[in-house]
């Protein structure tokens, strides 16, 4: 696991926006794995700025959500259907055709994630897989006690969570109780991953995930084992990590052939 620490949350989207983008150039048609939430919005601008100048070209990618909420409207501004169609397939010039999202609203969920998962290994896999976590330590919508060979599936909403995402809604009570999400194992399936945390909410959840023992508790963890997992946070988020001076004595020693930003 890379772990870096940058200064503010800026910089967090700038670094691992190079990060994803150094991965998508490779061929002209990556798989990205696309998270929601507040986290990786700095990611999705930077990389819109990087379409608008002609340095990078995402018409042929594909995209994966990791989740969507069960039930709510696929026309309601937070499912996570118009949150990728607006702030990710838009601005990075995606062919919206080439982008899925969990169906939330198929009469059979279960029929749905099975497919799900079947679809993007049919895709190849995803190449770059793009995470937030949780304050209480989830990735995708695993929330804890998660299995960590877990496939897509239905998941119920930690009262946690809900109260998280009720800024994006009128009221706690609106938030959906359940979701499909990818697994951890699915999650586990991609090359490359990158997870961006920023504040002083997520130090505690971060702290698990990088030094605490892999647990379902924590299921940020499970990246532990995965091969190439690159985590890029804030001083905020970094401000439990133990060994917090070794990831910056790391990263200001990188080599330059490993650097991408
Ligand atoms: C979003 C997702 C979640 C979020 C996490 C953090 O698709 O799967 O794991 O990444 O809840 O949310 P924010 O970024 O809003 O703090």
């Amino acid at each position: 696991m890379e772990i870096i620490v940058l200064p503010d949350a800026a910089e967090v989207g700038r670094v691992a926006a190079a990060k994803v983008a150094s991965v998508a150039r490779r061929r002209e048609d990556p798989v990205l794995g696309l998270a929601t939430g507040s986290s990786p919005t700095a990611i999705y601008a930077e990389l819109a700025a990087e379409v608008a100048a002609g340095r990078l070209d995402l018409r042929r990618a594909r995209g994966f959500a990791l989740d969507e909420y069960v039930g709510i409207p696929l026309e309601h501004p937070e499912s996570y259907a118009s949150v990728i169609a607006r702030d990710v397939v838009g601005p990075l010039g995606m062919d919206p055709a080439l982008v899925r999202v969990p169906d939330g609203r198929a009469a059979d969920l279960e029929a749905a994630a099975v497919e799900y998962d079947e679809a993007i290994r049919a895709a190849g896999g995803v190449d770059v897989q793009i995470l937030g976590i949780g304050a209480n330590g989830h990735i995708g919508f695993n929330e804890p006690t998660s299995s960590l060979a877990s496939r897509t599936r239905i998941k119920t909403l930690a009262p946690r969570t809900r109260e998280d995402n009720a800024r994006f809604f009128d009221s706690v009570d609106d938030v959906p109780t359940h979701c499909l999400t990818q697994g951890l194992g699915t999650i586990m399936e991609a090359r490359e991953v990158v997870l961006v945390a920023q504040g002083e909410a997520k130090a505690e959840a971060v702290a698990g995930a990088v030094e605490g023992p892999v647990s379902s508790a924590v299921p940020g963890s499970v990246l532990q084992f995965h091969p190439h997992a690159t985590v890029v946070v804030d001083e905020a988020a970094a401000s439990r990590l133990r060994l917090v001076d070794y990831y910056r004595h790391t990263y200001a020693h990188k080599p330059a052939w490993q650097r991408f930003a």
